[in-house]
């Protein structure tokens, strides 16, 4: 009975000793000093050794519930403790949520980009789809079957980067328009924009780039006429200048299209009085376009007694230029993410 009122004492005192801990560490040296290998509980076990085997049992038992005891209290203070470790780190890094956040630097459309998705959703809600081509193309679809025949002094018009005889880097997107009548096989109407990259051996310089974006559109059907094409234009010169923009027609040639337009927008800067702009003359050559020439739908398979088609082709760069004021086509390809930020 001894030994129990001695490991009472000891539980309690060992008690009052963890309650006051506040650090792990602390706590595990305490813990070996009573429960490891040079501990107090060893040398209860030493003595345990010791007694008649009829005392025994009983020691051991208390040993036992005192050593489970220990344990228990030695556990709920590492759950103490470890708790109000958590609380302190919580407490000490606390966010504050209404501090302004930090602004991610987001990215924008590029200027081009723009504009060319203005001028397709125009077309797409006229009926029209987008087809694209590849940038490398054949002579054939580039020029020959453009109404172009190899030495024809047209090409002249066009600059071009031939990678062999037969291959070349596209001077315009009309070769997806060829591409698509023949895969309509002379049958169906077209109706269609082409978007995209081309290429002319020019040296860039403030108004050329030998790399520049261009959106032809092609109309093929039995009807498609010369008002037609005028109405498109029309339509085309208001979204992109503004809705009291006139333009005006005026005989050009291109081999492709028979009759051919140069087009003209009354400048959008003076309103038509004459400016720096539109060098005083009130109207801006914004685009070529014509009737689809006999040649070309024949080529293609189109029985030009049966169909007629006409077609516009539009640089995207000079569109950004005109409208924005732009003095460098380069700027466009530099990317001065000042010069691109303006247009975010
Ligand atoms: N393909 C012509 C060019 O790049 C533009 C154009 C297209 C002209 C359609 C007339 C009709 O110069």
């Amino acid at each position: 009975m001894e030994i129990k009122k001695e490991l009472e004492q000891l539980l309690a005192s060992v008690k009052i000793k963890i309650d006051k801990i506040d650090n792990l560490n602390e706590l595990n040296e305490i813990k070996s000093g009573y429960l490891g290998k040079k501990s107090i509980f060893s040398d209860y076990m030493q003595e345990m050794k010791k007694l008649s085997s009829e005392d025994k049992p009983l020691f051991g038992q208390q040993i036992n519930i005192a050593k489970t005891t220990l344990l228990g209290f030695f556990d709920s203070a590492k759950q103490r403790i470890e708790e109000s470790e958590i609380n302190g780190k919580l407490e000490s890094k606390s966010v504050d949520v209404t501090l302004p956040g930090k602004s991610m630097a987001l990215g924008a459309k590029h200027l081009i980009s723009q504009v060319i998705e203005e001028i397709e959703d125009l077309f797409v809600g006229m009926g029209y789809t987008v087809e694209e081509g590849p940038e490398i193309e054949y002579d054939k679809y580039n020029f020959e079957m453009l109404n172009l025949p190899k030495s024809h002094p047209a090409r002249d018009m066009q600059d071009s980067f031939y990678i062999t005889e037969e291959m070349l880097l596209r001077t315009h997107t009309s070769p997806v328009q060829v591409r698509t009548m023949l895969q309509n096989k002379g049958q169906k109407p077209i109706k269609i924009i082409c978007p995209g990259k081309v290429y002319r051996k020019d040296d860039d310089d403030q108004t050329h780039s030998h790399q520049f974006v261009q959106v032809e559109a092609l109309v093929v059907d039995e009807s498609a006429s010369l008002a037609d094409l005028k109405g498109t234009l029309s339509i085309l010169a208001k979204k992109m200048f503004g809705e009291s923009r006139q333009i005006r027609l005026r005989p050009s040639y291109f081999p492709f299209t028979e009759p051919s337009v140069e087009v003209d927008v009354s400048c959008h800067k003076c309103n038509g009085a004459g400016c720096s702009m539109c060098k005083g003359t009130g109207w801006i050559e914004i685009l070529g376009a014509g009737m689809v020439n006999n040649a070309v739908l024949e080529a293609a398979g189109y029985d030009s007694t049966k169909y007629q088609g006409f077609a516009l082709g539009v640089g995207v760069e000079r569109i950004a230029i005109l409208k924005y004021g732009i003095d460098d086509i380069r700027a466009f390809y530099t990317n001065d993410l000042r010069f691109n930020r303006q247009f975010k």
